[in-house]
């Protein structure tokens, strides 16, 4: 075990990230060759990652109406997302995914008890015939899922982090096909033909936060595991609630646009793994939000009717009544007429 880690470390240090253990130059030599093989067509990861085997794996499938509302969780607030078009940043296929390295200038500020530091984001996907999100919601896979990956700040590095129980922050965001393209990716998708397996292009930096659904105090929280071995139970998830829409077009080209070897780069999402006895916080009730808007506008509605009805029947009887006097003979004070036309 021991060794095991070991041999993984130097390599999530070269790589500066914790979704591969091995870089794609290492697959086929000698002493990497166990290692590095792990695929998504046998997830029986197990064998030569124990870890893969604990008990609080991610990702999970979330059962909303079993989670645990804790509206105590406080909204995630950014900092440094917004980059500059002068930061470069790296653009990468690895072989399992493709993935875009962020300066740890970028931050969550707030929403823990402690302060992360970005270091990458890369994205999961389906095939032709599967969508491709890692977390499932009440047994809905969702068509494509993106990781934002951060380490704790005072652990320096993701490297260092990597294994500390609360070393690593990581945000997903579930993907839907909506009818427009959204802009907000073209900076990452535009390259994805761009990216050959091991090589590294640039892309200009850009504001983050668009790459992020609106509603950010709408999330589930666990604690989990990194969906790659070596599969180190430190991650603390964060799980949006609202889904990020792509285009149909956009999504194709995540399916079709990268190699790995003399094959096609899809499928890449790990299987749903027992919940065992932890619990899943929802930071919302379901019955905020849109539902409860809902409502209010109901009550406004209504109240608006109930009150045009009154004043209706207010003046139906007020004019029986005059209709009445005036039957009676009695002297009449009020105009109908003038009482029409106000
Ligand atoms: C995650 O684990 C830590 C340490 O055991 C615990 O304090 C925290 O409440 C857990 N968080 C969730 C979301 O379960
Ligand atoms: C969002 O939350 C609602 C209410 O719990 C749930 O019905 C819906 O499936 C959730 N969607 C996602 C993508 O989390």
């Amino acid at each position: 075990m021991r060794r095991l880690l070991f041999l993984i470390l130097p390599q999530l240090l070269a790589t500066g990230t914790c979704d591969t253990s091995l870089g794609p130059q290492q697959e086929g030599k000698h002493e990497g060759e166990m290692l590095s093989h792990w695929s998504y067509e046998d997830q029986n990861w197990g064998k030569d990652y124990p870890l893969c085997n604990g008990n609080a794996q991610s990702p999970i499938n979330i059962d909303t109406g079993k989670a645990t509302v804790d509206k105590e969780l406080p909204s995630i607030t950014f900092e440094g997302y917004n980059l500059k078009e002068t930061e470069q940043l790296d653009l990468s296929n690895n072989g399992h995914t493709v993935q875009l390295s962020l300066p740890d200038s970028m931050s969550i500020s707030r929403g823990f008890k402690q302060k992360y530091l970005a270091s990458q984001l890369h994205f999961h996907w389906g095939s032709d015939t599967s969508p491709g999100a890692e977390h499932t919601v009440d047994g809905t896979q969702y068509a494509a899922e993106m990781h934002i990956v951060h380490f704790a700040a005072k652990y320096e590095s993701l490297a260092n982090a990597a294994q500390e129980a609360d070393g690593l922050a990581v945000l997903a965001i579930l993907f839907q096909v909506g009818a427009q393209d959204n802009k907000n990716y073209k900076h990452i998708f535009d390259k994805l033909q761009d990216a050959v397996e091991g090589a590294t292009i640039k892309i200009p930096g850009f504001d983050i936060n668009t790459l992020l659904p609106s509603q950010l105090y709408r999330f589930f929280r666990y604690n989990g595991s990194l969906t790659t071995p070596p599969c180190f139970q430190t991650v603390t998830w964060t799980v949006f609630n609202e889904t990020v829409l792509i285009s149909q077009v956009q999504l194709d080209k995540l399916k079709t646009s990268l190699k790995t070897g003399h094959r096609t780069l899809d499928s890449n999402f790990r299987q749903v793994q027992p919940l065992n006895r932890r619990i899943v916080f929802a930071s919302f009730s379901s019955l905020t939000s849109s539902r409860r808007i809902g409502d209010t506008l109901a009550v406004i509605f209504g109240t608006l009717f109930g009150c045009t009805a009154l004043a209706f029947a207010i003046y139906v009887l007020k004019q029986k009544r005059q209709r009445s006097n005036a039957e009676r003979g009695q002297k009449v004070i009020y105009k109908p007429a003038a009482t029409m036309e106000s």
